[in-house]
């Protein structure tokens, strides 16, 4: 079996769009870990936080994750947001020798994506508070193995083929 590669970044940097797309072409499955909370639940990340609180969110992030990774049923995981940066999260992507990928996008590609977008995000509700937790969490993204610096005008598949040479 081929490494599993994780997607990381933050929140409107595109990790579910690429990853999707990405297992397509690696003619895998994909799992998109929010979406799996969802499934878990009955409720999406953002009823999680509002109603339980972040903390709640977060352990039930890295149950849901470290399933995901034991079952081996995934070519690539989409990572939500927050999940790269609690360390439990990053030492079970490192256990199950995952290659981690960063999308590096620019803040104001990110909050222009979160803005618009229809998808609740309650720790990016105002502009401040979203680049707040964006200059914190960059130092923790580059951790990641992969660094893919995106700047918002390359093409889907210009980014797959990026990614592609670089995991495999
Ligand atoms: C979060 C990002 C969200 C979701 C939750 C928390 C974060 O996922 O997991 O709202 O802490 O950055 P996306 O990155 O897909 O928006």
């Amino acid at each position: 079996m081929t490494q599993t590669v994780v997607i990381t970044g933050f929140m409107g940097c595109g990790k579910s769009k690429v990853a999707r797309e990405l297992a397509e072409r690696l003619n895998t499955t994909m799992v998109d870990l929010d979406e799996r909370i969802t499934a878990r639940t009955g409720r999406t990340p953002a009823q999680l936080i509002d109603e339980d609180g972040e903390r709640a969110f977060r352990t039930i992030e890295t149950d849901t994750l470290r399933d995901v990774l034991e079952s081996h049923e995934a070519g690539v995981i989409a990572l939500g947001g927050g999940a790269w940066i609690v360390p439990a999260n990053r030492e079970l992507i490192d256990q199950y020798h995952c290659s981690s990928v960063w999308l590096d996008v620019p803040f104001e590609v990110c909050w222009s994506r979160i803005e618009t977008g229809a998808e609740d995000r309650p720790l990016g509700r105002t502009k401040a508070q979203a680049a707040a937790l964006y200059e914190r969490r960059q130092p923790v993204y580059q951790l990641a193995k992969i660094h893919i610096s995106v700047r918002g005008h390359e093409d889907l598949e210009e980014l797959i083929s990026r990614i592609k040479s670089l995991t495999s």
